[in-house]
C-alpha cells in the first residue's frame, strides 16, 4: 500500500498549525508538509517540512505537488467572513481558485483525497434559525457564503463527474488558544477569553444575545480527522456536512467566564459583523455526521471555557 504524503496549504492559520500538529502525530513528522503563503508559523518549526506556496499560482503548485510525492491534500487557504465583505472580489477569488487548483491536479494526479472545509456561513436569513438542518433552504448573503455554497458544489461535482474523494464539513465558529484567528465574525470568543485573561473589559463587536454555533478546536481537529479516515463508502454527504458542538451568545460565555474570574466586565459596541450573525443560524442539526461516520463532540461550553481559560493561563 502506497504510504500517504499530505500538503497542508494555510498551514500557518489558525486551524492549519494545530491540524499539521495533528496530522504529524499520526503520519510522522516527515510525511506532512506545511505550506502557506506567509512565514512558517513558530509551533510549526522543527516539526516538519515547510515549504512557500501560493495557492493561486497553480503551476507552482503542481511541481510543488509533485515534487513532495503528494497523495492528499488539506486545503485551509481563504478569506474569512468580516475580511471577506471588505474585498469581495478578492475573497471569492481565493476561495474559488484555491479549491479549483487543488480539484483540478487531485483529479489529474489521482490523489486519494482531498479536505475543504465549509463553514456555517453558507445558511443566511431564510434558513432555519434553530437545529438547521442538514438540507435546507440555503441563501447566503455574504461572499465569504456564497464561495463556500459554491465551493461545496464544486466538490460534489468533482467527486461525481471524476471521483476525486474530496470531503468536507460546515465548521461552526472555532475557538482556540494556539494561533491567531484570522477575521471571522466568531473571532469575539476568543478575543473575549484574552481581555479575560489581561483582567481587562472585553468590548464585544455583537450584542449580548446573538447566539452561534461554536466548537473548541481539539474537537474540530478530531472531526476533521475522523472524516478523512471514515471509509469512502459511509461519506454521504458529498457537498459538506453539518457539523455542531455548542451554541451560545456573547452574554452566556460572559457568565461561564464570571464563574472562574468573578471580576471580568463585557460591554457592548455592535458592529457590521452583527449583520453577519444575523443571518447565520443559531444552532445546527449534525444528525447526518452522526449517524454516517460517527461524529460526537466532546466540548461544551462549560468544559471549554475552563479549558481555555487554563491554556491562557488565566487561573
Ligand atoms: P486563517 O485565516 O487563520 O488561515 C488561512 C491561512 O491561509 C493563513 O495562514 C493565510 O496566510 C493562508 N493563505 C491565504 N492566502 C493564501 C494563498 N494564496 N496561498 C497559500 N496560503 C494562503 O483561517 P482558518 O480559520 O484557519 O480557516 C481555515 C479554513 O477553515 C478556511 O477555509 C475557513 O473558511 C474554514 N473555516 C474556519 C472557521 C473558523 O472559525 N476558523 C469556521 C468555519 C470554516
Ligand atoms: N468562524 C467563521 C467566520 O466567522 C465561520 O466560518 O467567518
Amino acid at each position: 500500500m502506497k504510504k500517504e504524503k499530505i500538503l497542508v496549504i494555510g498551514a500557518s492559520g489558525q486551524i492549519g498549525v494545530e491540524l499539521t500538529l495533528a496530522l504529524r502525530k499520526i503520519y510522522g513528522g516527515a510525511q506532512v508538509v506545511a505550506s502557506d503563503l506567509r512565514e512558517e508559523n513558530e509551533l510549526l518549526k522543527g516539526t516538519g517540512p515547510y515549504v512557500s506556496i501560493d495557492v493561486m499560482n497553480k503551476e507552482m503548485l503542481h511541481v510543488q505537488i509533485l515534487r513532495q510525492n503528494i497523495t492528499q491534500v488539506y486545503l485551509l487557504a481563504a478569506m474569512l467572513s468580516a475580511t471577506g465583505e471588505k474585498n469581495p472580489p478578492l475573497a471569492w477569488n481565493l476561495n474559488m481558485q484555491s479549491l479549483l487548483n487543488v480539484l483540478d491536479i487531485a483529479k489529474e494526479e489521482q490523489l486519494t483525497k482531498v479536505y475543504w472545509p465549509s463553514s456555517i456561513a453558507v445558511f443566511g436569513p431564510t434558513s432555519p434559525k434553530l437545529d438547521c438542518p442538514q438540507q435546507t433552504i440555503i441563501e447566503p448573503t455574504t461572499v465569504y457564503g456564497i464561495s463556500k455554497y459554491a465551493g461545496e458544489f464544486w466538490c460534489n461535482y468533482f467527486f461525481h463527474r471524476y471521483g476525486v474523494d474530496v470531503r468536507s464539513m460546515r465548521y461552526p465558529g472555532l475557538i482556540s488558544y494556539k494561533s491567531s484567528p484570522g477575521g471571522g465574525t466568531t473571532d469575539y470568543a476568543i478575543d473575549i477569553f484574552l481581555a479575560a485573561r489581561d483582567k481587562k473589559n472585553y468590548n464585544c463587536f455583537l450584542e449580548e444575545n446573538t447566539r452561534l454555533p461554536m466548537m473548541y478546536m481539539p474537537d474540530a481537529i478530531r472531526a476533521t480527522i475522523e472524516l478523512m479516515e471514515a471509509p469512502a463508502e459511509k461519506i454521504k454527504v458529498r457537498t459538506s456536512y453539518n457539523l455542531a458542538a455548542m451554541s451560545f451568545s456573547p452574554l452566556e460565555i460572559a457568565d461561564e467566564i464570571k464563574k472562574h474570574l468573578p471580576g471580568f466586565t463585557i460591554s457592548y459596541q455592535p458592529d457590521s459583523r452583527q449583520d453577519i450573525a444575523n443571518s447565520w443560524p443559531q444552532s445546527i442539526d449534525d444528525s447526518s455526521a452522526r449517524a454516517e461516520w460517527g461524529w460526537k463532540h466532546e466540548y461544551d461550553l462549560p468544559k471549554m471555557t475552563q479549558d481555555m481559560l487554563l491554556n491562557l493561563n488565566a487561573l
